[in-house]
């Protein structure tokens, strides 16, 4: 079964960040897939290394549209994205150096944080981002 499962409850009505969000809910359970089924270190890796990517291009697209369209909480919202990316690089590279592994804390880690950040920080500038027009 899947770690997580993508809803209407996680949209922001902006197609586009909806569908990034998809695809970084898809590659969560693509890792916890790879550690329940005990697949190889390099296999864990290039996957962990594949959302690590994923989730810093798309915290740059939601970035780059408060900064074109003036989001008065960018501020704020960055810090969330800033803290989020060094811990899973933080993640990364302990695996890549041997000393963690990919467990069941990690995967409720990464499912709880973007669950949350999702449906409370992303969903407050979907009346913003909807009245400048971007759908
Ligand atoms: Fe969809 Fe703010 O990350």
């Amino acid at each position: 079964m899947a770690l997580m499962v993508w809803d209407n409850g996680f949209s922001v009505n902006v197609k586009e960040i909806d569908a990034q969000h998809q695809k970084l809910i898809a590659l969560i359970n693509d890792l916890h897939d790879a550690m329940k089924t005990g697949k190889a270190k390099d296999v864990l890796g290039k996957v962990l290394s594949d959302l690590t990517d994923y989730t810093v291009y798309h915290f740059g697209v939601e970035e780059k549209l408060f900064q074109t369209h003036g989001y008065p909480e960018a501020v704020q919202h960055k810090r969330e994205h800033d803290a989020l990316t060094k811990q899973v690089l933080d993640i990364k590279e302990k695996f890549k150096e041997g000393k963690a592994g990919v467990t069941v804390e990690t995967m409720a880690f990464l499912k709880d944080w973007l669950t949350n950040h999702i449906k409370k920080t992303d969903k407050k500038y979907t009346p913003f981002l909807n009245g400048k027009g971007v759908v």
